[in-house]
């Protein structure tokens, strides 16, 4: 910036010492003295109004692409200029005020424009979202990153949960348990082993000894790594992973919901960019993104496939629930249901949490000596199991399994009407009615 005042003033001088030369060479040759004093005052004015736009070409030289918005004032000296100029140089007096006027119109404009309350860097940024196909694998990857954790650069904050809510039953990371489900580093490569396990029966879906023998009838097996993860995601009872599955059925069903399916109703392209992240993270070349897609038409049927703006991504959505839905909706958004059975509604038949009767148990909690929370009404109780799982563990369950996000991913709305509902289930006594 320094450079270019420098260089701006030495040639605006420059042009003022010529232009001064030449009005002084002009006046020693006028003799009548009354001619001369008009000719030393026409110069006095011509270097004012040089001074002027000189004035104006540095202001307009130093402004122009600041912040400052000073350009309105290079506008107005050179409009001073013309008109000085027009007023003594009566012969160019027509134009020079045609022009000045003409500036005067531009500053004003200009000026106007720029004085007016101004929006924090002018327009708001237009966030062009980019259609699927036109993604590098980086890009779909953090769209699938968004998908499972919530924000790109998330996956190892601790909580940390989006859209696609497997963050709730997995782990990602070495060293993380995965108590409920199989942590899922490795998967683009461990997708070969489980394909040659005998137990998954490659080739011919009917000896499965799995609770669904195919993601839809035809649809048979997986041949490769790419259409395990899609199989895994689209059918997750068509192979269970030794001892994860669902308590009591020998490991024929899985916990897991179809994650093409509501509540979590991703769409063929969502789960596309989120396998694109597993192979991304851990430094493998993804499939191309049509292959993604296409393992995924492999074991969901038309019908089944989500319908929304399918050419765009969504976006991640921060909340599970925002209170508008009905209960039962809440808890299968939530995800309660996969974990609890609670009396009531359709579908929450978990056994990995206690089944929900807080009508009767929640009291019962507050009066246990080892209570070390701070709720004194079942109402409290529930809210705190929900936001704070930690503060009373219920025996003989382990700590740490309930997801600690509930706090943040339901709304005030959607907390009110789960803890409504919990607080009415008593055991023993018919369910109360979804509200
Ligand atoms: C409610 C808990 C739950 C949620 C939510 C969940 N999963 Fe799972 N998932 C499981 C369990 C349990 C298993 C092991 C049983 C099985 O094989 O189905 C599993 C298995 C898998 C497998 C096969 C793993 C292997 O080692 O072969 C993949 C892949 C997978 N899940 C991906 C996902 C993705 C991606 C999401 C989120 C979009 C997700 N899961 C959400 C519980 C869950
Ligand atoms: C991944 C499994 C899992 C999910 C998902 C889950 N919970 Fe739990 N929940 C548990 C386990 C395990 C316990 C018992 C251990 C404890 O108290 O932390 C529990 C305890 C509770 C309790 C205390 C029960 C009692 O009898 O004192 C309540 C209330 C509860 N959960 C409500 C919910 C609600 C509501 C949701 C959904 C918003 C939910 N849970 C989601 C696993 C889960």
């Amino acid at each position: 910036m320094g450079n270019l005042i420098a260089e701006t003033l030495s040639s605006s001088w420059m042009a003022l010492a010529i232009l001064a030369g030449l009005m002084v060479y002009f006046q020693v040759s006028i003799s009548d003295p009354a001619a001369k004093k008009r000719a030393v005052f026409k110069t006095f004015i011509g270097i004012v109004s040089c001074f002027f736009l000189f004035m104006a070409i540095v202001n307009y030289k130093t402004n122009f692409y600041g912040e400052s918005r000073l350009l309105p004032v290079s506008l107005v000296t050179i409009t001073v200029t013309t008109f000085v100029m027009a007023l003594y140089f009566t012969n160019l007096s027509a134009m020079l005020k045609v022009g000045g006027f003409m500036f005067f119109v531009a500053a004003f404009l200009s000026g106007y424009g720029n004085w007016l309350p101004q929006v924090e860097g002018g327009f708001p940024p237009v966030e062009e979202k980019k259609t699927w196909d036109s993604m590098s694998p980086q890009q779909l990857a953090d769209e699938g990153e968004k998908i499972i954790f919530g924000g790109v650069g998330k996956n190892k904050e601790q909580g940390a949960i989006g859209k696609g809510q497997c963050p709730l039953c997995h782990a990602f990371h070495a060293g993380m348990l995965g108590e409920r489900a199989p942590n899922l580093l490795g998967l683009p490569t461990r997708g070969k082993e489980r394909l040659d396990d005998p137990k998954y029966s490659k080739g011919n879906p009917s000896k499965r000894e799995y609770e669904v023998k195919e993601a839809f009838a035809g649809s048979g097996t997986a041949e490769n790594s790419q259409e395990y993860i899609a199989e895994s995601h689209a059918c997750p009872s068509c192979y269970v992973v030794s001892g994860y599955g669902v308590k009591g059925t020998n490991d024929k069903q899985s916990p897991m919901p179809a994650i093409h399916k509501p509540p979590i109703s991703l769409s063929l392209q969502e789960l596309a960019a989120v396998d694109t992240w597993m192979y991304v993270r851990e430094g493998i070349e993804p499939p191309p993104f049509e292959e993604i897609v296409k393992s995924y038409e492999k074991f969901i049927p038309e019908a089944d496939r989500p319908k929304m703006a399918e050419d765009k991504p969504a976006g991640a959505t921060s909340l599970m629930a925002d209170g508008s839905e009905p209960v039962d909706q809440i808890f299968a958004k939530a995800q309660c249901v996969s974990c609890h059975t609670i009396p009531g509604i359709p579908g929450a038949m978990g056994t990995i949490g206690p089944k929900l009767e807080e009508g009767t148990t929640a009291a019962q909690r507050i009066k246990d000596p080892t209570y070390k929370g701070t709720a004194k009404s079942p109402a409290e109780y529930i809210m705190e199991s929900i936001v704070d799982p930690s503060a009373y563990v219920v025996k003989p369950f382990p700590d740490n399994t309930m997801p600690k996000v509930f706090g943040q991913k339901l709304s005030a709305g959607a907390l009110k009407k789960i803890v409504d509902y919990l607080s009415q289930v008593k055991a023993g006594a018919p369910p109360p009615k979804i509200s």
